[in-house]
């Protein structure tokens, strides 16, 4: 079964609704960019790819609604609904980097008529490398692994996450195609439980053997069982290579260090921002306080209890093993890798 988290379908966007999984399979149709905003800022779309993928169809979405012959007011305007975008999740870089391009080619636009076609055509284009870029960074991963090894994740870089593959669960189905056997051990990821609800249900319906544990078991299960390499993916990639992901990657980049297991972070080249220089310059996203004191609902903390819910955590670059790009696993010196590879890949 093919899953898309985000379509664009007759000038109109559907999503997969995360946030009802893994108990239902819900698409919703957005139909303008408050929509879209919306369903950014209260992860119905999720996932450093799919935000941007989703934001750039939201521009397009503003757009092609848009009646106006006037280019120049409508340049003033698209601006301003992307700096609205902007406003919806300040952690994943790929948010910015997918509408600023967005914005970047319908400057070009000699008419408003082309303006509309030309950020459809973009948003579309996004989505379609996301699959290629995800693909190759499924086969970079992979060359890492043997067949039969057993791989830690935390929250969900899987398909739903991406357009495609996903970018630490992408080594499953590559694996997957060429009839090779990875297993895979899935904390849980509190308090918005990613890896529950969308890992484990993704891994499992890949046919991949799949085990939850809760995040507090991480340091047990990697001491206990034989968990060949820690993968996790990234929603921004400083320039020094210090890498902000979902609140948990930290400690587990940590513990796999304590046990001599690699801790590898796979992520496409959107997400690295040259212009963060280091993890300290990353904005850590804070949460509302309900997602740590309720449940479903109900309260599991007495009322008026003091919260600190940070989405992210920074890794320091020193614990990564390797990223995993597109372009190959990038070790060692990461401010001088990573520069280069930007040079050398994506300026020519
Ligand atoms: O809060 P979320 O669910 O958007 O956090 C997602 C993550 O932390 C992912 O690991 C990251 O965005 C990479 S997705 C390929």
């Amino acid at each position: 079964m093919t899953i898309q988290s985000v379509e664009w379908k007759n000038d109109a966007i559907v999503i997969l609704d995360q946030q009802q999984l893994p108990n239902e399979i819900i698409y919703e149709h957005l139909t303008t960019i408050e929509h879209v905003w919306e369903s950014i800022t209260y992860l119905k779309v999720r996932g450093a790819p799919a935000i941007g993928i989703v934001a750039a169809f939201g521009l397009a979405l503003w757009a092609r609604s848009k009646q106006s012959n006037h280019l120049e007011l409508f340049l003033d305007e698209f601006e301003k609904q992307r700096d609205y975008l902007a406003s919806s999740r300040p952690t994943a870089v790929n948010l910015f980097w997918a509408i600023d391009r967005i914005v970047k080619k319908v400057k070009r636009a000699q008419s408003v008529a082309e303006a509309k076609d030309l950020a459809v055509a973009e948003a579309l284009a996004i989505q379609k490398e996301d699959v290629q870029t995800c693909r190759r960074i499924g086969e970079n991963g992979l060359s890492l692994l043997k067949d039969g090894n057993t791989v830690m994740t935390i929250c969900n870089a899987g398909a739903i996450a991406t357009a495609k593959y996903g970018t630490a669960l992408a080594p499953f189905y590559l694996a997957k195609e060429k009839g090779l056997t990875l297993k895979a051990f899935a904390c849980e990821t509190r308090p918005v439980l990613q890896g529950s609800r969308l890992t484990a249900w993704e891994l499992q319906q890949l046919g991949v053997d799949v085990t939850l544990i809760t995040d507090s078991m991480a340091a047990h299960t990697l001491k206990t069982k034989e968990i060949n390499a820690v993968i996790v993916g990234a929603d921004r990639i400083a320039a020094n290579g210090d890498t902000a992901n979902k609140i948990g990657t930290y400690g587990l980049a940590l513990l796999a260090k304590a046990h001599d297991i690699p801790f590898y972070v796979a992520a496409p080249f959107s997400t690295i921002d040259l212009n963060t220089l280091t993890g300290d310059d990353i904005p850590i996203e804070e949460r509302a306080a309900e997602e740590i004191t309720h449940l479903q609902g109900k309260a599991i903390a007495p009322a008026a209890t003091k919260v600190f819910n940070p989405a992210f955590d920074v890794t320091p670059s020193e614990l990564i093993t390797g990223i995993i790009t597109e372009y190959g696993v990038v070790r060692g010196d990461y401010q001088t890798e990573l520069t280069r590879l930007y040079s050398n890949e994506i300026e020519t």
